[in-house]
């Protein structure tokens, strides 16, 4: 098991976990986690991780929640 932040003992579980939860910014990253909140060396690992995962991440994240059910047209 890895650990990316050793200042508040974050695991890349977490971090991926986070990131898979809608946290895709490393703001949004950091307050999610409490990664990067101590000596900020991790920093690094979190961007490098948002980077990889950003994408579907975001991309699964605003499908959901905007749609929020099945769409109904209404046709007149
Ligand atoms: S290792 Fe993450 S804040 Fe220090």
């Amino acid at each position: 098991m890895m650990i990316i932040c050793l200042c508040q003992g974050i695991r890349e579980k977490d971090v991926r976990c986070a990131i898979r939860q809608g946290a895709c910014t490393l703001a949004k990253l950091k307050s999610a986690t409490g990664a990067g909140q101590g000596c900020g060396s991790c920093t690094q690992e979190l961007r490098y991780l948002l980077h990889h995962k950003n994408g579907s991440a975001c991309h699964f994240h605003e499908e959901n929640p905007t749609q929020g059910g099945p769409l109904k047209k209404t046709s007149d």
